[in-house]
């Protein structure tokens, strides 16, 4: 094996061009394929900026020649040599109108032949890449992503910086606060039967940031929170967190469309509009079924209750009596696009969402054939067909439920798969919005009782304030959401900042006010000596750089990701530890009977 004693590279594999004809150059990188015609020996070495080929021929030296013929993919060499036109162009490779003359080559690391080879956009099963995830990475595409990363976290960091904001840290170690997701606990050797919980969020640290005068704070940092993975969610993950003192949510806005549009613009150049479209919670659910819509396609929800309240059909007429609701999307072109086995296959999808079937009416050109025509009158059909605005060639599609939970979620979720298998969108497309006043209080099932829908820091809307104890499902918050293309890629609120809304908002949660200063006295108390109004939001930076990556998930944005049951492949986490670090932490693993 060869060292690098005294090698420079001169530039990265894919920065040389044309212009360095003639020129003597070193590079250095991983061995992409060799091909070996005999008399000619051509080797593709690979780095984080590209390809570039080696070529060895009758004019090589003879020894240099025989190192190249034994190299492997995946080896790493360093080679010297001249920059030349090839004989035979590559148009598909950015370099592929040159290739370097190798006079001196350093073979710096031999390799197995790997699990999976090194390419573009492999098919890969997830296990087998993430257990090999340091040669996934190698892939263009991964190396991409995370290049892609950096430049958000910098870009990030300048205009926040430029804006006034201070980057300042907050703890990892911290409190176990309730009012939120399952937290992730770190025992105390110091304090047995004590424990530490990692942040969910930094969220106290930055208003009592605000209240020790910093103004405007903004941090990047890992976020832990123990709840059940998807796509877009990882229990540990990181915010762009903000904080500022003395505005109010037009002011964050402001911010945040500046960033945005900055972030855009330097690591895209994608120019969006700003001030982005600002949609009561109230109208986003009733118009699209979500609290984050996506506003790149129609296909919008009718509320078909009153006319469907006293018919002949109970599927319909029930649940409306009992307080819920029934409503509909049309879908243009969804008769032929929508066979009937296809009709099928969207109940069955709604069905995931708690809905209990899903009545349709399609308008096909050969006659109009529905699933519930037999149970309503002609006029009701008629009303229904108006209220959907169908025409021929459309298809109506229909939920009714006793939850209107249920109806937004099913329907919801139904226009964004029609979306997708209709391919009505465009991933660069991005459209972006704010969804505001959002209800202070969503009633836990679970739970019994009414939880803070964003968190208990947020303050009231000022019309609402009286409403936080007497109608809690009526009471609206200073809260709101940057939601993409579907996504929720930021929320925020303007916060309370005096003890006594802050108990009364504990009151409301159903605290005592000893439980409350129990566990949030510190806040409490705090509030006493003086709070600036204050307000902030925090983006998922892993779902932002996902979206400008046109990415699937946030994994293919997390150099070391989670799987769906939180371990890591890798470096197979979590894992036992010794009897000896469990006797120092007092803990004792009591054993599931099977
Ligand atoms: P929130 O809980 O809405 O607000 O989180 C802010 C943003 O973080 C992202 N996010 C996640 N990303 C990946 N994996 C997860 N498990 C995950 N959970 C959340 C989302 C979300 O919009 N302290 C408040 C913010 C504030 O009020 O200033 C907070 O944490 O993109
Ligand atoms: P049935 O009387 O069971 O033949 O149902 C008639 C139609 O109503 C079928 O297309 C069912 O899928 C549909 N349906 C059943 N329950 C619901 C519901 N809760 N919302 C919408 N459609 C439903």
């Amino acid at each position: 094996m060869d060292t690098l004693h005294g090698f420079k590279r001169t530039d990265y594999c894919g920065n040389f061009t044309s212009g360095n004809i003639g020129q003597t150059v070193s590079v250095c990188g991983w061995v992409q394929r060799r091909r070996d015609l005999g008399q000619l020996i051509f080797i593709d070495l690979r780095d984080r900026t590209g390809i570039i080929q080696l070529a060895f021929d009758d004019s090589t030296d003879r020894s240099v020649f025989e190192r190249a013929e034994a190299i492997r993919s995946e080896y790493v060499i360093a080679a010297t040599g001249l920059v030349r036109e090839r004989a035979s162009k590559n148009p598909d490779l950015p370099t592929g109108d040159i290739e370097i003359e190798v006079k001196e080559l350093r073979v710096l690391a031999e390799a197995e032949t790997p699990p999976f080879e090194i390419t573009e956009n492999s098919d890969v099963n997830d296990t087998l890449r993430l257990t090999y995830r340091y040669l996934d990475l190698r892939r263009p595409d991964m190396q991409r992503a995370i290049a892609l990363r950096h430049k958000v976290a910098k870009v990030t960091r300048d205009y926040f910086d430029e804006n006034g904001f201070y980057e300042i840290e907050t703890p990892m170690l911290t409190k176990s606060t309730p009012e939120g997701a399952r937290d992730y606990l770190v025992p105390s050797r110091v304090h047995p039967g004590k424990f530490y919980a990692l942040p969910q969020s930094p969220q106290q640290y930055k208003q009592l940031l605000m209240l020790s005068g910093f103004d405007r704070y903004f941090q990047i940092v890992r976020c832990f929170r123990d709840e059940d993975l998807r796509a877009d969610r990882q229990p540990e993950f990181t915010q762009i967190d903000i904080e500022m003192s003395f505005v109010e949510q037009e002011d964050v806005m402001a911010i945040n469309e500046g960033f945005i549009k900055r972030v855009f613009k330097d690591v895209l150049n994608v120019d969006v509009k700003t001030p982005f479209l600002r949609m009561p919670w109230r109208e986003a659910m009733d118009r699209y079924g979500s609290d984050k819509p996506d506003i790149r396609f129609g296909l919008e929800l009718r509320d078909i209750s009153a006319i469907v309240s006293g018919c002949g059909f109970k599927v319909f007429s029930e649940p409306v009596a009992a307080g819920g609701s029934v409503r509909l999307i049309n879908v243009p072109g969804g008769a032929e696009f929508f066979p009937r086995k296809k009709i099928d296959g969207l109940a069955d999808f709604v069905k995931t969402y708690g809905a209990k079937g899903l009545a349709w009416l399609r308008l096909s050109p050969e006659g109009t054939t529905s699933s519930f025509a037999k149970f309503m009158t002609g006029e009701e059909m008629s009303a229904i067909t108006a209220a959907a605005g169908a025409n021929t060639g459309d298809l109506v599609l229909i939920v009714a439920d006793a939850k209107n939970e249920v109806v937004f979620a099913a329907l919801g979720a139904l226009r964004c798969e029609i979306a997708k298998r209709m391919e009505l969108t465009k991933k660069d497309d991005y459209k972006f919005l704010w969804v505001t006043e959002f209800p202070m209080f969503e009633y836990s099932e679970e739970e019994g009782r009414y939880v803070a829908m964003h968190h208990p820091f947020t303050a009231p809307m000022d019309e609402d304030v009286d409403k936080l104890e007497t109608d809690k499902a009526g009471c609206r918050a200073k809260a709101y959401d940057m939601v993409l293309n579907g996504n929720e890629i930021g929320g925020g609120s303007i916060r309370i900042s005096t003890p006594e809304m802050q108990k009364t908002m504990f009151r409301a949660l159903g605290f005592t006010d000893e439980d409350a200063q129990e566990r949030f006295g510190h806040l409490i108390n705090a509030f006493k000596f003086g709070a600036p109004p204050h307000g902030g939001l925090a983006y998922g930076l892993d779902r932002l750089v996902m979206l400008m990556a046109g990415a699937d998930s946030i994994r293919d944005v997390i150099a070391f990701p989670k799987v769906q049951n939180a371990s890591e492949l890798m470096t197979a986490c979590p894992d036992t530890v010794d009897k000896k670090q469990l006797d120092e932490l007092g803990i004792d693993i009591i054993k599931e009977e099977k």
